[in-house]
């Protein structure tokens, strides 16, 4: 079992559409390590799904929500495992979140890719998230949280990349990550 000062945890940021999940489901299996995807966390902790809680309580109760789901992961079920976090296209956003992360040495990676692909993976999975009903909303979503994206420790590109060759992208990362951390 490793250590809490050796263990790492990675987490994936971005859009909806971004490949968080598939990416870190793929990336798990490669390393061996733990997944987990925030909102299925919540899910879990809530007993309901992310569109009901979005109905009942709006954004401002599912940020907290998610925050607290968070947290618990960080502070409970990340403590001795490597891991990688699929987290939810908003979670990166809010500055507790991400202050949450740099207190616990999390590693960040930003999945990015330009707007109209985010537009057509969104699209093509028939995915109806909350955030994303009209596209002017998903428009402005993309530009008022690209500079909270940005703040993420490392930016792999994944347009025209199939989900093998972003995780190798990745797992590449956290090999040299972890050279120069050594
Ligand atoms: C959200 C993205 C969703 C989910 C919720 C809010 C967002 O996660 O957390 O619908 O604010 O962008 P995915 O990015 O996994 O779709």
């Amino acid at each position: 079992m490793t250590g809490p000062s050796t263990t790492r945890r990675v987490f994936l940021v971005g859009f909806m559409g971004a490949g968080k999940t598939s990416v870190g489901q793929e990336l798990a299996r490669r390393l061996g390590w733990r997944f987990h995807d925030l909102d299925a966390v919540i899910e879990a902790r809530e007993r309901s799904t992310v569109d009901a809680i979005f109905a009942a309580s709006g954004e401002v109760g599912f940020r907290q929500v998610e925050n607290a789901a968070l947290l618990e992961l960080l502070e409970r079920d990340l403590t001795h495992d490597n891991a990688i976090v699929a987290l939810g296209g908003g979670t990166f956003v809010q500055s507790a979140n991400r202050e949450a992360l740099r207190r616990h040495g999390a590693i960040t990676v930003l999945l990015d890719a330009p707007l109209e692909e985010l537009e057509r993976r969104c699209r093509n999975a028939g995915n109806v998230r909350p955030l994303t009903r009209e596209k002017s909303g998903f428009e402005r979503l993309f530009a008022d949280r690209r500079d909270a994206y940005l703040l993420a420790q490392f930016r792999v590109e994944t347009a025209g990349r199939d989900i093998a060759q972003v995780a190798q992208e990745v797992e590449n990362i956290l090999k040299i990550d972890a050279e120069r951390k050594a």
